[in-house]
């Protein structure tokens, strides 16, 4: 990809985000083989990048959607996703969103409370319809992976604990408004260990198991996402080591295996291109001051996250840099103590790793636009979002400007 860089700066302006839809075909197709004839559904996590030209990539290659907002439902479904490919998690859901997903007839509500499922319950009642459910489990394993992305243990927000879901799954069989057929984790993203996805996958399996011993029959078995990337030397999960761990545990459970990666699918499909406006020197610290900054990418600023920066095409010895963009914060940075040659206006720096969780979470902080968004496929390249502009920005508030 590296060659076409400059150009595709040149053609997009910067910032700019590049994902590369074949890299993306191919972790779909690697992760799904190593299902193997198992039956499987992979629920990718459009929160780790939802522009709809990239879940309709996904959904042309057989994927379903993870959701975890009403708005990422619609997403799901803009782009081509089957409402019966669709999950819907998430701690606390509206009522709107309740009331939209069950109207939507997807695949399952995933539920995190008694009080949700008791709100789901008279919801579908009053609709006249019995809501397919799955209930998240909370298997107090820690993931050991940043405190931020850690999500499996009783001090997290996340699921039931066991007991309280076995009660669940209890009263949920015996609800004519209710049709509990899931059963859902998920302990962390970003997990590079093996051990805690075993340990959790088969405390819920026993669940399964016990729960099928009383007729309540878990259909859907869905492990949530997880699986960690290469961001700079980390040794991580393979597709085959996942499967075979997740295969090993749920032995003689007649279920369909589900999972959400996110990170997995996307991440090392993008990069992020922004331009060098000045260089300048405080005392004996150099900084590399850019185009890009917090608002368009918040992963450095907010956990410390490591992305691999390279200039395009610049020769010269390389010094250590703080790589800084112009919001006014200190925690402004993409990059500390990175290696670069003496850089010049107008040069471009690749900020690698940049396809999960970097648009997505992007804001107009400092009325900043946020990037466009860039495709590459079979050697071509193509926008799927334009540049915001500043009209853009005010649009939602120039109505109501009293001057
Ligand atoms: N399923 C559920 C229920 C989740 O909460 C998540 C992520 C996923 C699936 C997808 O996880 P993945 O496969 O992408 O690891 N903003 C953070 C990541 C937050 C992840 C939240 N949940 C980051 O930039 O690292």
């Amino acid at each position: 990809m590296k060659i076409e860089i400059k150009a595709l700066a040149e053609k997009y302006g910067t910032p700019l985000y590049v994902y590369d839809f074949d890299y993306i075909s191919n972790r779909y197709t690697t992760l799904k083989e190593a299902f193997g004839g198992k039956k499987s559904l992979i629920n990718y996590a459009v929160k780790a990048n939802s522009n709809l030209s990239v879940i309709a990539h996904l959904a042309k290659l057989g994927a379903g959607a993870d959701c975890v907002s009403i708005g990422e439902v619609k997403r799901a479904l803009s782009a081509g996703i089957a409402p019966y490919r669709i999950i819907f998690s998430g701690v606390g859901k509206r009522d709107d969103e309740i009331h939209d997903a069950l109207h939507l007839d997807i695949l399952l509500l995933n539920l995190e409370s008694e009080a949700e499922m008791k709100r789901v319950e008279m919801m579908a009642k009053e609709l006249g319809k019995k809501a397919r459910i799955s209930i998240r489990v909370n298997p107090n394993i820690d993931p050991q992976t940043h405190p931020y992305i850690s999500t499996g243990l009783h001090e997290n927000k996340f699921g039931v604990e066991i007991d309280m879901a076995k009660r669940m799954y209890i009263y949920a069989k015996k609800s004519e408004s209710l049709d509990p057929i899931g059963i859902h984790f998920h302990i962390g993203s970003q997990l590079t260990n093996l051990t805690p996805i075993r340990e959790s996958c088969a405390i819920v399996a026993d669940l399964v198991r016990s729960l099928k011993a009383i007729n309540i029959d878990i259909k859907f078995f869905d492990v949530g996402g997880g699986i960690g990337v290469v961001y700079d030397d980390e040794v991580t999960i393979t597709a085959k080591e996942y499967t075979g761990a997740i295969f090993e545990v749920t032995k003689g459970l007649d279920v369909t295996l589900l999972c959400e990666p996110g990170r997995y699918m996307v991440a090392n499909a993008g990069v992020f291109l922004t331009k060098v406006l000045y260089e300048k020197v405080n005392g004996s610290k150099r900084f590399v001051i850019i185009d890009g900054a917090m608002n368009d990418l918040i992963r450095p600023s907010l956990y410390n996250a490591y992305h691999k920066i390279e200039a395009v095409e610049v020769e010269g010895t390389l010094t250590p840099a703080d790589v800084v963009g112009p919001v006014c914060e200190s925690g402004d940075f993409l990059g500390k103590d990175v290696a670069l040659p003496p850089l010049e206006h107008n040069d471009i720096l690749l900020v690698h790793s940049t396809g999960a969780y970097g648009f997505t979470m992007a804001s107009n902080y400092n009325t900043r636009a946020k990037p466009a968004e860039v495709a590459l496929e079979k050697g071509e390249d193509r926008l799927i979002r334009r540049r915001e502009s500043y009209d853009d920005q005010v649009a939602l508030e120039l109505e109501y400007l009293k001057k």
